[in-house]
């Protein structure tokens, strides 16, 4: 490159792009004569060929039209915007943008309606009582990753797309361990694997509900699973749980639910273990007006004291019940692996509606996780956190009474990873009150009314504060000393300094 070259390119791409700016602001609008050569060379003191040179340019990039003889003109469809120039700031940018005429669908515009507050991730020194978070030294890291390399040792020599019910060993295992574990029976047909229990509610919303259909809930409940039948325009009919779940005399006055979502093993939030009079009370609903139901089998695992009852889905004679499952609460969260056991008329449907998704789920995982069932190593690794996680309970239930005593009452201990305590003598009102006192304090804790449909929390409720306590992620020191910090913060409340 000769030296007096480089200037020559600098000053050239200053007027290339000092041109692109203006036919993109407008100034030059499409169709528009642009000055000839020798009138712009004569006015900035370049030479003639350099600015021809520019026009050649722009020409090539479709930004002008030359013809011999006659003027240059922006062309027709000179694209506005010229994201790389040295001239147009992202302001410029900003304030050029006109937004087309796109709107979202019905769908589309109901998700700010619905968005999930994120939780705040502690700080430093500060306790989590968090629910839904498992602790990563709990993941039995080595056996897994055994699995893993084992699965990756068998990747076959044709990667195709698999099944969008999911690997078959996979379900096979699955329909061996639910028989066991659960007492459930099904075939291997009627399985399905799914990225997390959420893409099951997700195609139960997208194939069983339709824009204005009902859809019955417990109330309190899984708001994960309300805002995705809402989201596709379902009208929820909360209905009231009590200490025994939830209260199917209520579902009377409910008369033409599409589709019903409970948890029965461990009502979500409050802990109850449905009564087998008040299943059959749900079914026969059901079955009385063509009623879905999901059963949301999530935390089945972790019953400490007895062994989880038989499920809705054996019980049922009419094949209304879709039993879910996750291993989000024993493995991790982030695995996003779940699955259900279908109803036989439903399987086609979903099978296509699974594979328009997203295919299939993670092949290598399924494989692995399949290994995980097949040697044992699974219900191992269950036997083991299902101790930690009953010791961690037990070292939280240990901390309410010592710190707190008579003015909480807990809810929930028979199983599940979260207790729910209600403060006697505290307004629901003051709910967030405590939680604010407590994160000053050091502690983070959850509100129960996040659990409540805002539109379906019954307003004549007289229920205390109350808090959705987790402790899977914490050990008995922390878990006391987040106790007595939560009963320092109460303190404070009553004495009226929070
Ligand atoms: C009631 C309930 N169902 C299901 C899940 C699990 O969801 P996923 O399998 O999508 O992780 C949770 C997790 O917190 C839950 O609380």
């Amino acid at each position: 490159m000769s030296t007096d070259e480089t200037p020559r390119r600098a000053v050239s791409a200053a007027l290339y792009d000092e041109i692109k700016a203006r036919i993109a602001d407008g100034t030059y609008a499409p169709g528009m004569a642009l000055p000839s050569t020798r009138a712009l060379a004569g006015e900035r003191g370049l030479s003639r060929t350099t600015v021809s040179l520019v026009y050649e340019q722009l020409a090539a990039d479709g930004f002008i039209e030359t013809r011999a003889g006659a003027a240059s003109r922006v062309a027709p469809g000179a694209v506005p915007g010229n994201r790389t120039s040295a001239h147009g700031s992202e302001h410029d940018r900003g304030s050029r943008i006109v937004r087309h005429s796109g709107r979202l669908s019905t769908i589309g515009a109901r998700m700010p309606s619905l968005a999930y507050p994120d939780a705040p991730l502690p700080a430093s020194g500060e306790i989590d009582f968090i629910y839904g978070p498992l602790a990563g030294r709990d993941f039995p890291t080595l056996t897994w990753l055994k699995a893993l390399r084992t699965a990756e040792r068998q990747r076959p020599a044709r990667l195709s797309y698999e099944d969008p019910r999911g690997n078959l060993d996979l379900r096979k295992a699955l329909q061996t361990h639910l028989s066991h574990a659960r007492g459930l029976s099904c075939s291997v047909e009627q399985i399905l694997i799914v990225n997390g229990s959420q893409q099951g509610l997700d195609l139960c919303a997208r194939l069983l509900v339709s824009p204005g259909d009902t859809v019955a809930v417990e109330n309190p409940g899984y708001r994960m699973a309300h805002n995705v039948f809402e989201a596709y325009g379902a009208k929820l009919a909360g209905v009231d749980v009590d200490a025994l779940g939830m209260r199917t005399e209520l579902l009377a006055a409910i008369p033409q639910a599409q589709l019903a979502y409970v948890t029965p093993t461990h009502q979500f939030p409050l802990g109850a273990f449905l009564p087998i009079g008040r299943r059959h009370a749900l079914l026969d609903w059901a079955a009385k007006h063509g009623t879905w139901i999901i059963e949301d089998d999530y935390d089945s695992e972790y019953r400490y004291s007895v062994r989880p009852e038989a499920t809705l889905q054996s019980l049922d004679t009419r094949e209304c019940v879709i039993h879910v499952g996750t291993f989000s609460k024993t493995l991790s969260p982030q695995l996003r692996l779940g699955y259900m056991v279908l109803p036989p008329r439903l399987v086609e449907t979903f099978s296509i509606a699974k594979r328009l998704t997203d295919w299939h789920a993670n092949t290598g995982i399924q494989r692995a996780l399949a290994a995980l069932l097949e040697d044992g190593s699974y219900d191992r690794h269950v036997r083991r956190i299902r101790r930690l996680q009953h010791a961690r309970q037990h070292a939280l239930l240990e901390a309410l009474a010592t710190h707190l005593g008579k003015r909480v009452e807990v809810q929930g201990a028979a199983s599940g990873l979260h207790l729910v305590v209600w403060f006697s003598g505290l307004e629901r009102q003051r709910e967030q009150m405590l939680v604010e006192a407590a994160r000053r304090g050091g502690v983070l804790v959850y509100p129960i009314n996040i659990f409540f449909h805002p539109a379906v929390e019954p307003e004549a409720s007289d229920r205390p504060a109350g808090l959705v306590m987790g402790y899977a992620l914490l050990e008995k020191p922390q878990i006391d000393e987040g106790v007595r910090r939560l009963a320092a913060a109460l303190r404070r409340i009553d004495s009226g300094s929070p």
